[in-house]
């Protein structure tokens, strides 16, 4: 199976898992509303290139790891998009969850999903209950406080914004959870597949910052001028566009460089590469030419 069926299949079997039995209606389909159809899927694709990289012994537990990072995600995107948060009305091109359900719905959604995003480790530890326990520590970390998504969400209530914490967790840490999610599956130490996941989470960043500034709605698919109007921290208003573009390539250079030894490294690098330049839209490399 190719990598983009076995993260579509693991995705499809975390619903049918929230969805079992005789669930309220309404948050089922809800459940499914936000995963399906995807985004570019672009964390568990990483993270099951990772593992399969460090020899994948064990694939069910790096499907887990993959389904995983994505539950937090797509969990992420719902609260994120809440008027509490963002108030964004389209996300992937649709109504955004809470227009389509409502807040309750929505609010409930994320936490299913949050909690779903622990369960499906749980579900598969009897493959190897000690990587299994890595997997759930590395995704605790990367969700909660002081260093996962919520802290990133959190430093938007602060008056004044560390901006590398605040880029770090809040886009940064769901890359570290995907690369060292994807290496604990197969096996591998965490630690030497730390960097790795934070400078392509840097560079997705920075990625983002040149969307949000350089597309429109219909392009994203969801809101665009996001940063300028909420008035965010963001690359482009840092450095301009060209200097943006100089810094995306600085840093998908340190990340290819970061990768550590193992069977897949040179096929791991040319991925690595080929995705990064996907996320970076050719307005940008025009507009610094
Ligand atoms: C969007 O992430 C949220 C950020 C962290 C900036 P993605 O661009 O990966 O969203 P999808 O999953 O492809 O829709
Ligand atoms: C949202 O971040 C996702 C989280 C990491 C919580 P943003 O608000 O910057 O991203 P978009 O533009 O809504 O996707
Ligand atoms: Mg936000
Ligand atoms: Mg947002």
């Amino acid at each position: 199976m190719d990598i983009s069926a076995r993260v579509e299949a693991a995705i499809t079997r975390a619903i049918a898992e929230g969805q079992a039995g005789t669930p309220p209606a309404k948050l089922a389909s809800a459940l499914e509303y936000a995963l399906t159809p995807g985004g570019a899927r672009i964390r568990p694709t990483i993270c099951l290139n990772v593992a399969l990289a460090c020899g994948d012994d064990k694939p069910e537990l790096a499907d887990a790891a993959a389904a995983s990072v994505e539950l937090i995600h797509c969990a992420s995107l719902v609260h994120d998009d809440m008027p509490c948060f963002d108030d964004a009305d389209i996300r992937r091109g649709k109504p955004a969850l809470h227009k389509a359900y409502g807040e309750p719905l929505a609010l409930l959604t994320g936490d299913s999903l949050i909690v779903a995003g622990f369960e499906v480790i749980a579900r598969a530890a009897h493959h190897d209950c000690e990587r299994a326990m890595e997997m759930i520590r590395i995704i605790g970390k990367r969700t909660g406080m002081p260093y996962g998504i919520c802290a990133g969400q959190g430093w938007e209530s602060e008056e004044e914004i560390n901006l590398s914490a605040y880029h770090k967790a809040k886009t940064g840490a769901l890359f570290i959870a995907a690369t060292q999610m994807g290496a604990v599956a197969a096996g591998q130490d965490a630690e030497l597949w730390e960097e790795l996941g934070d400078r392509i989470g840097e560079a997705f960043q920075v990625a983002d910052d040149l969307k949000d500034a350089l597309l429109d709605a219909d392009e994203m698919g969801k809101p665009a001028g996001q940063d300028e109007a909420n008035s965010r921290p963001s690359a482009v208003t840092e450095l301009g566009v060209e200097g943006a573009v100089q810094r995306f390539q600085d840093i998908l250079s340190g990340a290819i460089a970061s990768i550590p030894s193992c069977p897949g490294e040179a096929q791991l690098a040319q991925l690595v590469q080929k995705m990064a330049e996907r996320l970076v839209p050719a307005k940008a490399f025009q507009a610094a030419e």
